[in-house]
Parts: C-alpha cells; structure tokens; sequence
C-alpha cells in the first residue's frame, strides 16, 4: 500500500477502481466562464481538469468559450456569466448558493453558481460525488443555511497556537506573517470544498503588533492567496491596541481620539485587504481588557468597531459573548459562571449597530463534553448572533483523544428554545430565520497547524469536515457525514466505511462516559493543561467550572428556587423542564441540580453508581477502539494506518487512567462502595511501590487519584537507573502484561521489562514527540499512560522486572503493572 501523509485531507480525488470508472462516459472539455487567474471560477475549472484527471484518468482541456460546441463539457460559472449561454430554468440561489445539473442538455453538466465562490462549491461538489463513485443524475439547487461560515484560528504571531496541537501555525512565525503561501493555499482550498467562507487567521488572545507594517503586507498575502479559493479573511483585535500600540493616553471608546485611530487602522488593513470580512474581539473576558476597564458598556466597545467599519461593505464586528468575572466566589451559592453572557448582554440588545454580531459559544461555559445550549441564543432579538463551536478538541482530548464531534453538534442545533412558545431549534435562530435576521450563522475555533495530518489526528480531520457541512445544512445526518468523509479520506471499501464510522459515531458517548457524566462537564485539570484528569481542580477557584462536590452531594444548583436562577434565563417551556428535577434529563442533571450521590436517576441508579459503571463502561469500550481499526491494516495505506493505531492505543490506555482517577477521586469523598466492587480494587495489578525496588524510591503523587494507590515510583537519582521486580503469583497461562507509567515534558526515559532474564519489551518515555496534547512536567493525570506487551507465556513464580534509566528531569516514574488474562481490562 502507498503511503499517504494525510496532506490532501479529504481532496485525495483517489482514482476510482477500473470497474466503477468503465461506467463513466468522460467528458469533452470543461468550459470556464471566467480567465481570471484570480477568480474562484477559473480554480474550479482547474479543480475540475485535476480532479477529473486523478479520479477517472481522463486529461480533459479547460476552454473559456461558451459559444464552442459545448456536447458532453462541464460547464462551470456564475449564473449571470451564464445567462448569455442559454434558457436553462435554475431554481432560486442564495448567496454562495450553486445549481448543479448534471444531465443538461447535449448532455453537459452545469455547475453555476450565484455567486463564484458558489462555482467553485459546486465543482467541490460535483468532484466529492466522483471520487465517491457516484455518478447520479442530479438537476438541484444548494443553499447554505447561513451566510457567515467561518473558522477561528487562535494562531499566535509567534507561530505557537493557543489550544494547537498539530505543530506550529501556517500563518505566523517568529513574529511575522511566513513567507511561504503553501499550506495556506492548501488550507483554503480545504475550507472552500466544505464550502467555509472566512477564516479569522489570529488568536482571539490577539497582539496588537499585527498591525505593522510587515504584517499588514503579510495579511495581504494571505488574503490574495486564499482568495482565489473564495476565502475572505478577518482579523481578532486587542482591545487596548490605541493605548499599548498607538500611543494614546487611553482606549476608551467614546473617546474621538480613539475612534480615530481605529477608523485610520482600519482605513491602512482595507488598503491591503479590501475585501476584509471583519473584526472578532474578546474583551473583558479572562483578563483582556475592554470597555467595561473604561466604564464604558460593551456596546460602546463594540459600537466603535463598527463604526469604524462602516464604509466597509459587508465587513462585521464579531463580538465575543464570552465575558464573565473569572475570580468569583464559589462560598456564594447563588454566583454562577452559566448565568454571565446573558447578564452581560441581554439589556444591551437594542443597543448594537447593525454591523455587530454577537458571537456566542455553544454552551454557557467552555466547550465542555455535555452542556445545554447558551441561553444567550433564545435572548437576543434585534442582535443578529453566531454560534461559535470548536473542532478543536480543547476539552474532548485534545486530538490525542478521538471525539466526533458532529453528534454533539447536533443535538445542540436540534435543540428547540421555545422563543415565545414557537417552535425555536436552534438551527433556525442561527440561520437567521426564526427572528428574522440578515447576517448570522456559525464559527468555530479552529487549531489546524503545519503538521501533515492538520490537526494532529487523522480521524480528527473529519471534524473541520463535518463543521463545514454542517453549517450549510445543519439537519444533515452526522452518520452519513462520517461516511462520505470516510470514503473521500480513506476508501470506498465497506469494511473501512463501517469502522471508522462506528468508531466515530461511539466516540462522544464513550468520551462522555469516562470523562464526566450527567453534566458535571469534562472533569480534565481546568487550572493546568485541559487534558488528563484532576477532577478537584474543578472546584475552589474564581474561574467557575465548579462541580460544588462535598462528601454527600454534588452538582451545580441552577434552579430559580434554590440555586442561581440560571433555568430562568431560557424561555418559560425549556426553563420549566431545568427547573424541575423531575423532567431535567439525567445527562444535565448535576449541570442544573445539586443532589446526593445516593439520588436516583430515571434509570434506577445512584448517581454515584452511574458515575462508576459509566467510567468503567466507557473505559471498556474505548479498548475496542485499536482492536476495531486493526480490521483495517492492509485495507488503508499504512502510514495512517499506524498513526491512528498508535493513538488509538494510547487512547484506551489513558481511558483507564481517567476511569480509575475519577471513580477514586468520588470513592474517596463519598465513601460509598461500588456495588460491583471493581472501584479500588484490582485483581490483577501489582503496584510499583509494593515491588522489590533498587535505585527506585515511592512518591505520592498530586492528585492522588492520579496514581493507583495515591503512589508511583521514581529513581532514586537522575543519572543512575533504577530496578523494580515482582513475582507473579498468577496461574501459568497466557497474559497481557500492562506496565503503567508516567510520560512527562523533561526527558525521554528508557524502560525495559524481562520476565525472568527475557526481555518482553522496551520503550521510551517519547510520548512528547508523537501526541500533540498539552503536556505536563509532573507525575499527573496527564502524564499517566499504559503500555502492553500482549500474549506474553507467564509460568506462576516468574520474576517480572522493569529496568527505568532516568533522562533529565523524567526519572522513569512508574505506577503499576498488570497482568491480565485475555480479554480482561483491570
Ligand atoms: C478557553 C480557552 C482559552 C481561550 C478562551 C476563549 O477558556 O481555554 O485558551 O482563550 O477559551 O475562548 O477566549
């Protein structure tokens, strides 16, 4: 098999097997209706003659003369540069919309578009349905749901990427905007096949330094490289630019003086970028500055933006809902995170020019693994908004972890908020229709990096592909997307479909379980990386992300009658269903309710003994991940094949690591056993610190919960090795031998492990340079991961030894071992 790095994405354009392409005609030639070089219209007509090529083998000549003898050609243009060619009916287009018509007369294909970035859609489209083998007959015409389709990457100029883990940014480096355009071509032309229309290309966390010279110039570059492919780019603005940049005494937003300044930046940005689609801001919001540090309201910050744009033609001010106090007290019952975006912006909803969209995250925290939608969604009415997502998986894994995102999408777009006891899904806030609004619709963070793969996981990619479907067509069928991706990404062979799209399709519910369980949120460290465990970080600190967990009860009280009247801030029908703790669903119930472990769900558990079964069951199903994709080696090239059996692997192993952490973690505080007694108890695990030890020592480890039996072991010194050995007092058969250990930023350990005098296995504690996760410099949830040998002939009485040699700051920390009979997971 070839081998494939994973660059092309879903645009492989794979030629089709012999038998499926003798079935295709070919074609003439492709007519293009417009020679600029510039224009999406002249790519898709190249799009075309190279997808063609690879696809079906066949060279075909692009023409641009619509009076040639057209029989059996692609035609591909704007509707209005194909008015002249003739009465074809067209069904009515919105903006960026296409008509593809693929049995026109003399037998052409029509690819027109409203616009020519809707061509360009088009020729995607009609080229994905090829590669997929598809050859239909379709005369349909293809609306996006919502004009604003956008990415957000967090790109530094530095080159680093807030919440990136697929290497340094395509954009930036050291600074400045790169000089080399490559990637960024790749990557628009990427967006445009899903059919994204902007990507706002830094940080929200933004560096007024943007506004130099040099990278004015290089933001120029971009957006001309990218606009070929009918992508506008935007810019995320720091607030303070006036003071910390412009010299200015204040950045006080009714003030001339600053206005001015921002309307002569603007004036230079426009001067390079004409067709700037427009400003993001984070302000006031986790330590950035913003109106409300010059008394002034956030529509007055926001309104300044959008004066300043004004003359601009559609150009935007995205305005991030994402301002909340993050030093509140948690003493106080009734102080909610949750309940910030609305507070801060519901009053305002008259006040935004027109220009301002208000951009909300899709729930009322962080991207966490379950929660309800923002009610900021259901309070705004004059205020046009958007949706923002994040296919970066900040909090589900962070592409070292694979998570689907789509369904959880979904159920967020399906969601019906009732406005005024209509009908209300959110889909059609979002859209614009259900309050009648010109100007909204979706982004998302976005942490594509120059790595091959772009995110850092191939099966990751199919989240920036599903993002982009979806918000052309928010009811589309998360299962089908999978397929399609899968098919373009990977094979049209049905064994390859089906897994990927079952491992897909598991992916939350299975993150879901072993992470955090009926709306307690994603239970990572929220204070360090994001990534591993540390459910007591949740709680304890001004940010919010609070579980109010003591020994006897546990979640967040939301309702009007007790809590922090959050429910009340969704219309009266959904508010109704929060408030009372018999309708709330039990995947939201500690979100809205503060209950006791001993509470019972609507499925007769304790919700201490769902917490349990759940991280045992997800954990559990998660090892069926690696074994599900080995069905696949040979079917796939194998380079992806190993990168995602590598991860996948790691994925079961640092599953386990968060069931034991979060069970122990509750066990601990709650003192209420498991009624299948698994929790603490483990038949088959020898804990490092109760092996022989010889230059190893025992530290406790923080969290406790982290390690099994709160302890692990490290060498003694950092130079020297260290032993650690064990008799295996199990009957003689057949095991897999687990070693868990910790891979932490400091050094590369070196481990062997011998039965008797035989080695089983080696490794390194390398993990830093083949996961792109954040990670950490200590003994932690982040850092505890598990490796095994398989089928390892175990005799009762052989000795196991593990050998660590220590490398910089990483003394080959070790937690346990276990030997396990086949099929067993411990
Ligand atoms: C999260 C994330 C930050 C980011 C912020 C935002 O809190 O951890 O890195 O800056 O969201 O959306 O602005």
């Amino acid at each position: 098999m070839s081998i494939e790095s994973g660059i092309d994405g879903w645009l492989r354009y794979s030629a089709l097997p012999a038998e499926i392409k003798a079935a295709h005609r070919g074609y003439s030639k492709i007519v293009v209706l417009d020679k600029s070089e510039t224009s999406p219209v002249y790519t898709a007509g190249k799009e075309l003659q190279k997808g063609i090529k690879k696809i079906l083998g066949q060279s075909v000549d692009i023409s641009f003369d619509l009076s040639d003898d057209l029989s059996n050609s692609i035609v591909v243009g704007t509707t209005v540069a194909f008015a002249a060619g003739g009465d074809e009916e067209i069904a009515t287009l919105k903006e960026d919309g296409f008509w593809l018509n693929t049995k026109a007369r003399n037998d052409c294909v029509h690819i027109l578009g409203q616009n020519d970035r809707g061509a360009l859609y088009g020729a995607f489209e009609y080229l994905m349905r090829l590669a997929q083998g598809d050859f239909a007959a379709v005369a349909e015409a293809y609306n996006p749901s919502a004009p604003i389709r956008w990415v957000n990457q967090w790109d530094n100029l530095d080159g680093s990427i807030e919440r990136g883990y697929a290497g340094p940014s395509i954009f930036f480096r050291d600074g400045e905007v790169v000089k080399d355009m490559a990637r960024i071509a790749q990557f628009a032309r990427l967006l445009s096949s899903i059919r994204l229309n902007a990507v706002v290309v830094n940080n929200v966390n933004a560096n007024p330094k943007l506004f130099n010279e040099t990278n004015l110039n290089g933001l120029r570059r971009i957006a001309d490289t990218m606009r070929p492919w009918g992508v506008r780019i935007g810019i995320s603005l720091y607030f303070d630019s006036p003071r910390e940049f412009g010299g200015l005494p204040t950045s006080d937003p009714l003030d001339p003086a600053v206005n001015d300044w921002w309307k002569d930046i603007t004036a230079k940005v426009y001067e390079k970028v004409p067709d700037m689609i427009g400003y993001t801001i984070k302000a006031n919001s986790e330590g950035q500055p913003g109106p409300l540090t010059y008394n002034r309201t956030l529509a007055d910050g926001a309104n300044m933006f959008a004066r300043a744009l004004k003359p601009y033609g559609d150009a935007v001010v995205m305005y991030r809902a994402f301002v909340y106090n993050h030093h509140l007290e948690e003493s106080e019952w009734k102080n909610d995170r949750a309940n910030a975006a609305v507070e801060y912006f519901k009053h305002l909803d008259e006040e935004f020019e027109d220009n301002v969209i208000v951009q909300i995250k899709w729930g009322p925290i962080d991207f966490q693994v379950r929660e309800p939608p923002s009610p900021l969604l259901a309070n705004l009415r004059k205020t046009k908004a958007v949706i923002e997502f994040q296919v970066a998986q900040e909090y589900l894994g962070q592409q070292s972890h694979f998570v689907y995102m789509a369904p959880l999408w979904k159920e967020i777009l399906d969601f019906d908020m009732r406005i005024d006891g209509k009908p209300s899904p959110i889909r059609d806030i979002v859209s614009g229709e259900r309050l009648g609004w010109n100007r909204s619709g979706y982004t998302t963070v976005l942490n594509i990096g120059s790595d091959d793969t772009w995110i850092g996981h191939h099966l990751s990619l199919s989240n920036l592909y599903a993002y982009g479907r979806m918000t052309w067509d928010p009811c589309s069928d998360p299962t089908s997307i999978i397929q399609d991706w899968t098919r373009l990404t990977f094979s049209l062979d049905q064994t390859v479909v089906d897994t990927v799209t079952k491992i897909s399709m598991d992916s939350w519910p299975t993150y879901e379980n072993y992470s955090g369980n009926l709306g307690i949120q994603t239970l990572c460290d929220i204070i360090y990386t994001h990534y591993g465990p540390s459910p007591g970080s949740q709680d304890g600190n001004g940010w919010g992300q609070w579980t109010r967990a003591n020994n006897h009860s546990i979640g967040m009280d939301r309702t009007v009658a007790t809590g922090s009247g959050n429910t009340a801030q969704y219309p009266a029908e959904v508010a109704a269903v929060f408030e009372n703790i018999e309708t709330t669903p039990d995947d939201l119930l500690l979100w809205f309710h503060h209950v006791p472990y001993t509470h019972r769900l609507k499925s007769g558990k304790t919700v201490i003994q769902h917490f349990y079964d759940a991280h045992y069951e997800g954990a559990k199903h998660a090892q069926t991940f690696p074994l599900e994709w080995a069905k696949l080696k040979g079917l796939i090239d194998d380079h992806r094949f190993e990168h995602v059996a590598f991860k996948l692997k790691y994925q079961a192993g640092h599953a386990i690591v968060w069931r034991d952490s979060v069970n122990y973690f509750y066990f601990n505080k709650c003192q209420i056993p498991d009624e299948k007694n698994r929790v603490g108890n483990h038949l088959w695990r020898i804990e490092a610190q109760n092996m022989k030890l010889s230059g190893y020592k025992v530290v406790s480890v923080t969290p406790a919960e982290a390690a099994s039996g709160g302890k692990a072991i490290i060498t003694e010194s950092s130079q020297a090795s260290g032993t650690a050995e064990t008799k295996l007092d199990f009957p003689s058969g057949t095991y897999d031998i687990a070693v868990n250990y910790y891979d932490h930023l400091g050094g590369r350990s070196k481990y062997e492990a011998f039965l008797n005098r035989q080695l089983i296995g080696s490794w390194s504690g390398n993990l830093e340079d083949k996961l792109g996760h954040d990670f950490s410099e200590y003994l932690d949830g982040h850092s505890a991961t598990r490796i095994t040998f398989p089928g390892v002939p175990v005799m009762t009485g052989d000795i196991l030894k593990i050998h660590g040699q220590p490398d910089g700051t990483e003394f080959a920390p070790l937690d346990y071992v276990s030997i396990l009979p086949e099929g067993t997971i411990d």
